[in-house]
């Protein structure tokens, strides 16, 4: 992805293994948009922990991490007694260190292939895992740009650029591919609280100039009905056989307000979001994360020069805070996959094959 570091470019994924330290590095995620800091993962342990706080985030980048977080398990218990045994706790902590997003299962089942080859085999995997995801964001984007229009207005929700697709993106991908071919278009960016995701979509739409407004959650019934939103996008974390798709709470809201005003809606993700062993969205483990992330909010302090945590209601406030919701099918107006732009029955003669 394009970075600007201190007036300097840069050309950086969202995680990558660095072979010569043997760690895992990736680009903080909770410190952003206000500082680009490089977090190293030396352990499998340490990487479970970089998922569950959100350092890394976005399904397919999970998926990455955690295939490379594997690849360390093995490679530290590679010829210990209970070898066998001790990956397989390495891989059930992975697994369950956020639940909604299938990448994350497709990313560890990758790696555990080839568990029994060579800790150096398992390294080699998790790296064409993630480059994998990260050639699909490119696919993602010219299949996409089709969607795109001049003058166009798009909304999207949670953020869907690099950051969270290792590279390119999914529902980012059509927005910045077009803008760099010189179409010219506006983007309506969700704030998406609790985490607020849409400061990581403002900071990455930021980085290549694409014009963009950042519109607080309850705003887009608003802007869809007075006809200021042409197009809505956004990405996945799980995508089921009938077509239903679990996605950043929210999500659901706007899918319905969208087909009231037949404003078309689209998901954009790659293959490993596709789930062809889950019937309907209803069997979609949906994650609860802490109520705290509800009353506290995170941001930067002028006056203290450094980033800080508020409350914003008193301590004994029962919150409830579903990190993801399932929009159905029938709210959906097409699939932007790396192989073209899908019905939803094209959707599963393409993942059944
Ligand atoms: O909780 P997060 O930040 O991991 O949620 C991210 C999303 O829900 C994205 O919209 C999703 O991963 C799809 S885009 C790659």
């Amino acid at each position: 992805m394009k970075l600007n570091i201190n007036g300097e470019e840069a050309d950086l994924p969202a995680v990558w293994w660095n072979s010569e330290q043997k760690m895992v590095q990736l680009i903080d995620q909770t410190k952003l948009p206000f500082l680009i800091s490089i977090h190293s993962c030396s352990t499998y342990r340490e990487v479970v922990e970089a998922i569950m706080s959100m350092k890394i985030r976005g399904a397919p980048s999970i998926g990455a991490t955690a295939a490379y977080g594997l690849a360390q398990a093995i490679n530290e218990f590679w010829g210990k007694p209970d070898y066998l045994e001790k990956v397989q706790v390495a891989y059930n902590d992975l697994l369950s260190s956020r639940p909604t997003a299938v990448d994350l299962k497709n990313g560890l089942d990758f790696v555990k292939d080839i568990w029994s080859v060579s800790p150096e085999e398992a390294i080699v995997y998790a790296q064409k895992f993630a480059q994998n995801i990260a050639m699909q964001g490119k696919e993602i984007g010219e299949v996409g740009k089709s969607l795109i229009r001049e003058n166009m207005n798009i909304l999207t929700h949670c953020h869907t650029g690099a950051l969270a697709l290792v590279d390119h993106g999914s529902a980012l991908a059509p927005l910045v591919t077009s803008w760099e071919e010189g179409i010219r278009f506006h983007v309506y960016v969700d704030e998406t609280r609790p985490r607020m995701q849409g400061r990581l979509t403002s900071w990455e739409l930021s980085q290549y100039g694409v014009d963009h407004t950042v519109i607080c959650d309850s705003a887009s019934g608003h802007l869809m009905s007075s006809g200021k939103v042409d197009l809505v996008i956004l990405g996945a974390d799980r995508v089921v056989r009938n077509g239903d798709i679990a996605n950043k709470v929210g999500t659901h809201n706007l899918a319905v307000i969208a087909n009231h005003y037949s404003i078309p809606f689209y998901s954009a993700f790659p293959d490993t979001t596709f789930d062809l062993n889950t019937p309907t969205g209803a069997e979609i483990v949906i994650e609860e994360r802490n109520p705290q992330e509800i009353y506290e909010v995170r941001g930067f302090s002028k006056t203290m020069n450094k980033q800080t945590c508020i409350s914003v209601y008193q301590d004994n406030t029962r919150c409830y805070n579903p990190a993801f919701d399932v929009t159905p099918a029938e709210l959906l107006s097409g699939y932007i996959t790396p192989h073209g732009i899908l019905t939803k029955e094209e959707l599963l003669r393409v993942y059944s094959n």
